[in-house]
């Protein structure tokens, strides 16, 4: 047989999948999502990342971790990106269009899963910028609202245009025809911006401190027998939320020794 077969080159049994991309959508010069094609094989838990990447000039794979944002029940997969305009990977990647072909890993891992978490009552969910994207795999979960009677996520960005992204998400949440039903009541979104007039204003350690959060929530925070969190952003946003954990009692754990918190870094570049 002389024809030579360019897919078996791709299809190793170990390394990884072409998708194809199925939709684009730009919410800002920063930010932007994008949902591929699933493999039939492909198995996560709701909150972990994987590696996906595109062929570079070189022939090598340029891959990088990307926390997948649909949730473990999606016939397709969702990503959250930021653009950056030098970034090896996202200068190209923000210029992908429906049809285009997309490298993905067979494996995903990570933290922000439900098995590093011992059982609770509120699952606070704590994000900035693309962090928020694991988040949006979680709280589309139906397992989520199995395991927490309340659900918080947080978002917190620079403008209100970097919101739009979570804002949907969650307003999906509530209007969807069977999550809806479970969600409604349960499901709070605590929104905020740093550098833009918005009716709520300031970084999430800041509107923790100074009780606008509990407030708005209604809850007592942070109680070590009741609560649970998550946290993702920027390795110093991690740090200062984490401590405020910690203060309050709670302790961080793993897949290996499930705990209180859980933390885990947002795609930067
Ligand atoms: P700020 O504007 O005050 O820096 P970025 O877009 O740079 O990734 O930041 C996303 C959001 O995270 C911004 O609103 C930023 O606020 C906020 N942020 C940055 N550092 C921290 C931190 N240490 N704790 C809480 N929020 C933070």
């Amino acid at each position: 047989n002389m024809n030579v077969d360019v897919s078996a080159k791709q299809a190793s049994p170990t390394g990884p999948t072409l998708e194809t991309v199925l939709s684009v959508e730009h919410w800002t010069d920063r930010l932007f999502s994008f949902r591929i094609t699933r493999p039939s094989g492909f198995r996560f838990r709701s909150g972990e990342f994987v590696m996906i990447g595109l062929e570079a000039d070189s022939g090598k794979p340029l891959m990088r971790a990307y926390s997948i944002a649909s949730p473990n029940w999606d016939e397709e997969l969702e990503f959250f990106s930021i653009k950056v305009p030098d970034g090896p990977l996202t200068s190209r990647l923000q210029k992908i269009q429906p049809g285009d072909k997309i490298l993905l890993n067979r494996k995903s891992v990570g933290t922000l899963v439900h098995d590093a978490l011992t059982p609770g009552k509120s699952l606070f969910l704590f994000s900035t910028g693309t962090g928020f994207a694991p988040f949006a795999s979680v709280i589309r979960d139906p397992e989520t609202y199995d395991k927490f009677e309340r659900i918080i996520v947080t978002h917190t960005c620079r403008d209100t245009a970097e919101l739009d992204y979570s804002r949907k998400i969650v307003n999906e949440v509530l209007e969807h025809e069977f999550l809806g039903e479970i969600a409604k009541n349960r499901l709070s979104y605590y929104e905020s911006t740093t550098r833009e007039d918005y009716y709520r204003q300031g970084r999430i350690t800041t509107l923790i401190e100074n009780g606008d959060f509990a407030k708005t929530i209604g809850l007592d925070v942070f109680n070590p027998e009741t609560d649970r969190g998550m946290i993702c952003g920027s390795n110093q946003m991690i740090s200062d939320v984490r401590d405020i954990l910690l203060q309050n009692g709670l302790t961080e754990g793993s897949n290996a020794r499930p705990a209180e918190f859980v933390v885990e870094k947002a795609f930067v570049g």
